[in-house]
């Protein structure tokens, strides 16, 4: 992986995110990691930094680990993966090993103090900077019914992106 300015990335993150997702990882060496896929959130500027916003709902087992640690990652695989990215977005790490079940590798980063996919094409290593829930009663009707019908609410976490890797192999 090599490190790049974030200034460097140049792809339609609109169709990075929706279409190919990205797997977000959180944790640190202290409590451990947990990933899953998402396809929800957007990069952008906020208080001077490049940040990431970023979606997780209460009930995922990754949101323990978002909610401990600072450390974030957003990796993003190619199509060879798509079914590795099902996995990890339709399985709970409560239940099973997903990286074992796939065989994908969490690579450690000692100076950061988190966890990427090391099969990734590239990476957002990001530092959690504030996060709020998703206000329910203030929603649109329709984003209520269709998004929230057990009020399983979203957390909005906003992620200051502290490096960029790219894999060139
Ligand atoms: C394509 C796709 C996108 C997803 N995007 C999100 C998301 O942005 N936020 C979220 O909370 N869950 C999202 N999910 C659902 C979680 O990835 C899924 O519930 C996962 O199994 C949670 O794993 P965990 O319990 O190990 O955290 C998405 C799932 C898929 C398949």
């Amino acid at each position: 992986m090599i490190k790049k300015n974030i200034y460097d990335y140049d792809l339609n993150f609109f169709k990075e995110i929706n279409d190919n997702f990205a797997i977000l990882t959180a944790g640190d060496k202290t409590i451990g990691y947990n990933a899953m896929t998402v396809s929800w959130g957007g990069v952008g500027v906020l208080w001077n930094k490049m940040v990431a916003f970023l979606f997780v709902r209460h009930s995922r087992y990754t949101y323990d680990f978002i909610e401990k640690s600072d450390s974030v990652t957003l990796s993003f695989l190619s199509d060879k993966y798509k079914k590795e990215k099902a996995l990890f977005g339709s399985k709970s790490g409560r239940d099973l090993d997903k990286f074992k079940e796939t065989g994908l590798h969490a690579a450690y980063d000692p100076d950061y103090d988190g966890y990427y996919i090391s099969e990734s094409s590239y990476v957002f290593k990001g530092k959690k900077i504030h996060s709020m829930d998703i206000e329910y009663d203030t929603l649109p009707d329709d984003i209520k019914k269709k998004c929230y019908p057990n009020k399983d609410i979203h957390k909005m976490y906003i992620v200051e992106i502290k490096q960029y890797l790219v894999n060139e192999e």
